[in-house]
């Protein structure tokens, strides 16, 4: 089943917020409805994102600043709406994406202290008028986060070293998600702050049902459209 004009939902939050656990969840209960539904990453998501988030992630373009990778995170951003995203919406399916330009406007924008005059410039090119429909804001206390990720590191990759950002510091984790919430209150209308503290059931039933709405409501503004048209 697809939509008149796809829906957009994207996760944010912090490292161990358990947000590839939701997605899985939010798009197996999705399909069982009936709904066509794309999962996808960032930064990455389409062939030219992941040869960049390879780069990222590395840390291979570090030494090159935080100008630099806020540009790669944009280039990259703007590939995979290109060449996946946007297709995707306009074959009217849910896209569920881990991360978008939240993700940006955070670390390389509160935390990378990138002017905001570029992250502006860098948000409208990579893009342009595709904001998400909704946003799922996982929020943890940052050193139950790390935590997390820590043990999720160990035990599922045995001797892999974090990634350079899961290495940061717990005073810039916390920084992080009070940027989170901070674009949560300026965009009451787009985001939803969910307590990633709670149980995993627990907080999937909140995201189904805010989702299932979001999808109804647009359902009943298509329908109120088509009659004006009429
Ligand atoms: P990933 O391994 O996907 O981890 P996570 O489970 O935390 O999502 O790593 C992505 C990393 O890239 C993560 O630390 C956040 C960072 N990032 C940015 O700094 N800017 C961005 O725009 C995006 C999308 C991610």
């Amino acid at each position: 089943m697809t939509t008149a004009r796809g829906l957009f939902v994207t996760f944010e939050g912090g490292e161990g917020a358990g947000k590839s656990t939701q997605i899985r969840l939010l798009a197996e209960a999705l399909r069982a409805r009936g709904h066509t539904v794309l999962t996808t990453r960032e930064p990455g998501g389409s062939a030219g994102a992941e040869a960049l988030r390879h780069v990222l992630l590395s840390g291979a373009a570090e030494p090159f600043g935080v100008r630099m990778e806020a540009l790669l995170f944009a280039a990259a951003r703007a590939d995979h709406l290109d060449c996946v995203i946007r297709p995707a919406l306009s074959r009217g399916e849910i896209v569920l994406c881990d991360r978008f330009v939240d993700s940006s406007r955070v670390y390389q924008g509160v935390t990378g202290n990138i002017e905001p005059p570029l992250m502006a410039a860098l948000e409208r090119v990579s893009i342009g008028a595709t904001m998400p429909d909704v946003t799922l804001v996982l929020d943890l206390p940052a050193a139950v986060g790390l935590q997390r990720a820590r043990r999720r590191a160990g035990a599922s990759t045995e001797g892999a070293t974090p990634d350079r950002f899961e290495k940061e510091k717990l005073e810039i984790h916390e920084k992080r998600r009070q940027g989170f919430l901070d674009i949560a209150a300026r965009e009451p209308e787009r985001c939803r702050v969910l307590d990633a503290s709670l149980d995993v059931d627990h907080i999937a039933r909140d995201i189904l049902s805010e989702v299932v709405l979001v999808i109804a409501r647009q359902a009943g503004s298509d329908r109120d459209g088509q009659a004006a048209r009429s």
